[in-house]
């Protein structure tokens, strides 16, 4: 039984990030250098990208490609509602407007069908948000932006490794083939995808993140605004090769990843498979458990993708419970079970509220499936035992506190 707390995230390390990290210390690179550009090359090529630029957190990805397709004051970003704070507060740096656009309720991710309505003269982007890990309906996002010259940067902090029809989400977003001359148009498109590596995410560097993108003017501008807008590979003036001559060409972030955290980087790539494997197994293992309770409802797997299984968002059946989702969720903590929910929807948030003056109801589904959502760990190192322990606690407090039980448990008459 469970008598040590099981925390809901926990990063798996152990001695290749050591010895990675020890690699950069020795070399006496400890700042942007020789292990972030091989952090750089081998992500590139575990997501089909051209270019991999690495900072140092999702938040400054998504920052710097709204930059880099020259987003301005009074411009509009369509988005989620259904996400964490980053994916909105980056359209915000701009003195721009996040518009959001509700939920497909199987998946938690944007409704493709919904977009349209929502664009303006004024749009320039939009922000697809892969919850969870699986991905959102690209092809019908791409088919909008190209429909309407807009940009897609994906939110993809959840989303390594992540497949959508085959292909990995950081590659170049593409369409089925068409008669209409939409392959052609997407070609055109303004692309990035940006990763997190924060410490709860399916690899961590601590702090981290990666823009990917095949487009060369693009990623060029990324790298320059990542360290302070200064001339190509500022990085190596202090190298042998290097000058110390630089420019500045506009004045740009303080975003760089550090080669420890790039060494981090890694060694967690290394192992990204392994890791992958064991959250799918545990995902397989609460769903056979969970499709048997009609009180839970089981996330979606999603037709042609590959999960990435973040996480695993579980949602209650409120109608057959006798409790709430905050109860629920004390009386996991109470079985030492820790969990968490994803996401509160942004309109719900005081600035969303007074700065757009949102309704809850302005985005039903995001509101009605936040109400009943909770996460569950789902992370390499637990053991069986740990997966046991959550199932056998998510499935007592079900028996405990279903209605049925109780009518059941009526004298009869
Ligand atoms: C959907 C989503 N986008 C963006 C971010 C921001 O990532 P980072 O902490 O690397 O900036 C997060 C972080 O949790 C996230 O969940």
């Amino acid at each position: 039984m469970y008598n040590t707390f099981l925390p809901f995230a926990l990063p798996d390390i152990d001695h290749t990030e050591l010895t990675q990290i020890q690699e950069a210390l020795n070399s006496g690179w400890v700042t942007t250098g020789p292990k972030t550009r091989q952090f750089e090359a081998e992500f590139a090529t575990a997501v089909g990208a051209k270019h991999a630029i690495a900072v140092n957190s999702c938040t400054a990805a998504m920052h710097l490609a709204l930059e880099a397709i020259g987003l301005q004051r009074g411009d509009e970003v369509i988005t989620t509602p259904y996400t964490f704070a980053a994916s909105a507060e980056v359209i915000r740096y701009f003195d721009a407007r996040p518009v959001l656009v509700d939920i497909c309720a199987d998946d938690f991710n944007i409704d493709p069908r919904r977009i349209e309505a929502a664009i303006t003269s004024r749009t320039k982007a939009i922000i697809p948000v892969h919850i969870a890990g699986l991905p959102a309906d690209l092809d019908a996002i791409a088919a909008i932006a190209a429909k309407y010259n807009l940009a897609i940067i994906e939110d993809a902090a959840h989303a390594f490794p992540t497949r959508y029809k085959g292909r990995m989400i950081g590659s170049k977003v593409s369409h089925q083939p068409s008669t209409n001359g939409q392959v052609d148009t997407l070609r055109n498109l303004q692309h990035a995808v940006c990763f997190s590596f924060y410490a709860t995410k399916t690899i961590t560097t601590g702090e981290g993140g990666m823009i990917c993108t095949d487009d060369d003017a693009l990623a060029e501008r990324c790298r320059i605004m990542a360290l302070h807008g200064i001339s190509k590979d500022a990085w190596k003036r202090y190298t042998a090769e290097g000058s110390w001559y630089y420019e500045i060409i506009a004045p740009g972030y303080k975003y760089n990843l550090t080669d420890i955290a790039s060494a981090m980087g890694l060694a967690q790539l290394a192992k990204a498979e392994r890791m992958w494997q064991r959250r799918c197994d545990i995902a397989q293992a609460y769903s056979a458990a969970f499709c048997q309770l009609p009180e839970l409802q089981i996330p979606t797997e999603g037709e042609d993708s590959q999960h990435a299984w973040h996480l695993y968002m579980l949602r209650l059946n409120l109608n057959q419970l006798e409790i709430d989702r905050a109860q629920f969720i004390e009386a996991l903590k109470a079985r030492n079970i820790g969990v968490s929910v994803h996401f509160i929807p942004l309109h719900l948030h005081p600035y969303y509220r007074t700065t757009y003056g949102y309704q809850a109801e302005d985005f039903p589904l995001a509101y009605r499936e936040y109400q009943r959502e909770i996460s569950l760990p789902i992370y390499s190192k637990m053991s069986d035992q740990d997966v046991q322990d959550v199932i056998e606690a998510v499935s007592n407090i079900v028996a405990t506190h279903r209605i049925l039980a109780r009518i059941g448990a009526l004298p009869t008459p």
